[in-house]
């Protein structure tokens, strides 16, 4: 009767005219960009109605933002944690009022019962994997290296720092005569890398470069050219991402490895999200997506196209 159609329409409205409140870092590198129009696709693919906050690169304004998104009365939330601590209490806040957070590439350090699952790479892994490129290349040559972190207490600038220097551990041919933030961005990045070069001798010490992300290695590749070398060659270039202009700086020979991060994130955490209201399926605390090496043989110009047609 009238009941049993008012729940099955209770039913399916729960599940597919879903509001969910997205908090966004900012827009301070291509792959932060391409995340976001990722996930504005996909939310209007599933019918999600998204509420998209950016945060500007400030933790205060997504805990005003969640906050928003709590009082109001959001489905879910995602969330892109700008720095690891410090979200105790809003995540609470949410645990009380019953809306499930998803976290977004980047880890927070409060205890998992906070939140639903976390869509990620393994960070890490990462920084490892571009590290065992780096001593592969070498060979056992010689090379002083320097490091453009990402922002600073984020996790991927934590994660990809420790995966990097387990890497190398143990290769005494390989050291690491600079690290300093460069915020995940191309200015800082080449700014940072300019004052690098200032102080190795123009670069002469300077042997390999690996950044955190690809638009910092963009914007480094620039200053190495500026300095009168040629990078890719007098000083070689890993970093992670895998967004379309790194790939163009490959073509060109000027960077030389990059380890993919998929901007997709919201994918398989709406797939999540969707079992989750449906019959209260409980996802995997963390949903690993994948992380890739790719080096200029992998035919550059093809992977930038590619990827151009990827929400970059
Ligand atoms: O959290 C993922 C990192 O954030 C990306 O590697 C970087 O480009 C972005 O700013």
């Amino acid at each position: 009767g009238a009941g049993v159609l008012a729940s099955m329409l209770m039913l399916s409205s729960s599940v597919f005219a879903q509001t969910v409140g997205f908090s966004q870092i900012g827009s301070e590198s291509g792959w932060r960009a391409a995340e976001t129009t990722l996930t504005q696709q996909q939310a209007k693919e599933r019918g999600i109605d998204l509420k998209f906050a950016d945060a500007q690169q400030k933790q205060e304004n997504q805990i005003k933002a969640l906050r928003s998104f709590i009082a109001q009365g959001v489905d879910a939330i995602l969330l892109a944690p700008v720095v690891a601590t410090g979200w105790d209490s809003v995540l609470e806040e949410a645990k009380e009022a019953d809306i499930p957070v998803i976290l977004l590439d980047r880890m927070v350090d409060s205890s998992d019962d906070l939140y639903l699952t976390a869509v990620g790479s393994d960070l890490v892994h990462e920084g490892n994997v571009a590290g065992q490129w780096l001593v592969d290349e070498l060979g056992g040559k010689d090379c002083n290296v320097v490091e453009l972190q990402g922002t600073t207490g984020s996790s991927p600038a934590i994660d990809r720092k420790n995966g990097f220097e387990q890497a190398i551990k143990g290769h005494d041919n390989i050291k690491l005569i600079r690290s300093q933030t460069g915020d995940f961005t191309r200015t800082k990045g080449k700014e940072v890398m300019e004052s690098f070069l200032k102080a190795e001798d123009g670069g002469k010490n300077i042997c390999a470069l690996y950044a955190h992300n690809d638009d910092m290695a963009v914007g480094a590749i620039q200053a190495i050219k500026e300095a009168g070398l040629k990078p890719g060659e007098d000083i070689l270039v890993v970093s992670i991402d895998a967004v379309p202009d790194i790939f163009q700086a490959m073509a060109a020979g000027e960077a030389n490895a990059t380890v993919e991060l998929t901007p997709n994130m919201a994918g398989p955490a709406f797939d999540a999200l969707a079992a989750y209201t449906k019959d209260g399926t409980m996802p995997p605390k963390f949903i690993q997506t994948e992380s890739k090496l790719y080096t200029k043989d992998d035919d550059p110009m093809k992977v930038y196209e590619e990827k151009k047609d990827l929400g970059y």
